[in-house]
């Protein structure tokens, strides 16, 4: 497994759940790190937790859903750090709404933010990391990226959408010495469900039972980072909810029954 010491990660939703604890488990490990979300107050307060001194930290505030050219902060990050060996791309929203009961601009928002803000940020980082001649982009996409689910219709969408744009990333390229990984979580305990949005994009509000239960952020991040070290293109994270990506791929007519029996929430 290569060093973490010293090299340097964006992490996308650093402010919380899974990115703030990807954010503190490279800064333990001496990584430098670039810590991105909407809020720059909490994603202060996730290295404020942590004793580290600023040069090994920064703070870059953004918002996925507006992300048109990021062209002026990837130049903040090269001026502190000089390169970007790991773009994690972590920040996103989830939702909790029938397809019958959600309207187009939550459909829409959800693609933005979760989408189309991680495809602007990787075509930005990308010409930086072939310049290098290495780098390591990852997605974190979701099992409902592998299958769709009650509840999920956007979301995911999105997450599907994201393999499709990640593993042609890859294939194309191999020859410039960069890697990409798919990251593919359960149930984690985080309050991605809290934030998540409903029909008419109001806030879900809700910690999900199933959520509350499930594997820590902690626990989720270090199993994340030793994928990514080990070129992993898929990481599977969480608990035994992950066995539906496996009755998918080789049951299909018994994960059809399931997906409308297992609870949604
Ligand atoms: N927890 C799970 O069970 C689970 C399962 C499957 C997949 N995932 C995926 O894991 C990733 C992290 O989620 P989490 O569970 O850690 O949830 P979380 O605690 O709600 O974290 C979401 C992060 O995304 C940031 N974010 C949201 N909207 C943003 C925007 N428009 N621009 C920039 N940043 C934005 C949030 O920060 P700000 O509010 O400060 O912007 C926050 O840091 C997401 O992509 C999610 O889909 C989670």
């Amino acid at each position: 497994m290569q060093k973490i010491e010293n090299t340097v990660w964006w992490i996308t939703g650093a402010s919380s759940g899974i990115g703030k604890g990807l954010a503190q488990f490279i800064l333990r490990k001496k990584g430098k790190v670039v810590l991105s979300s909407r809020n720059a107050e909490s994603l202060q307060k996730v290295v404020d937790e942590l004793q580290i001194a600023t040069e090994q930290y920064l703070i870059l505030p953004l918002d996925l859903e507006k992300l048109d050219d990021c062209q002026i902060i990837v130049e903040q990050v090269l001026n502190k750090f000089s390169r970007i060996d790991y773009l994690i791309n972590n920040g996103g929203i989830s939702q909790r709404s029938l397809v019958s009961e959600t309207n187009l601009a939550v459909d829409r928002k959800i693609m933005e933010t979760n989408f189309f803000g991680t495809v602007v940020l990787t075509k930005a980082v990308l010409p930086i990391m072939i310049t290098q001649g290495s780098g390591h982009i990852a997605a974190v996409s979701s099992v409902v990226g592998k299958f769709g689910f009650p509840l999920r219709s956007a979301y995911s969408a999105s997450k599907h959408a994201l393999h499709g744009f990640f593993e042609s990333l890859r294939a194309e390229n191999k020859a410039n010495n960069i890697y990409v990984s798919l990251i593919i979580p359960g149930r984690i305990n985080t309050a991605i469900s809290n934030y998540a949005i409903i029909g008419d994009g109001k806030v879900y509000g809700k910690l999900d039972p199933g959520q509350a239960n499930s594997m820590s952020s902690e626990k989720a991040a270090e199993i994340i980072v030793s994928g990514i070290m080990h070129h992993k293109k898929e990481i599977l994270v969480g608990g035994k909810e992950l066995l539906m990506v496996h009755i998918r791929r080789w049951f299909p007519s018994l994960f059809y029954y399931l997906s409308t029996k297992v609870s949604a929430t």
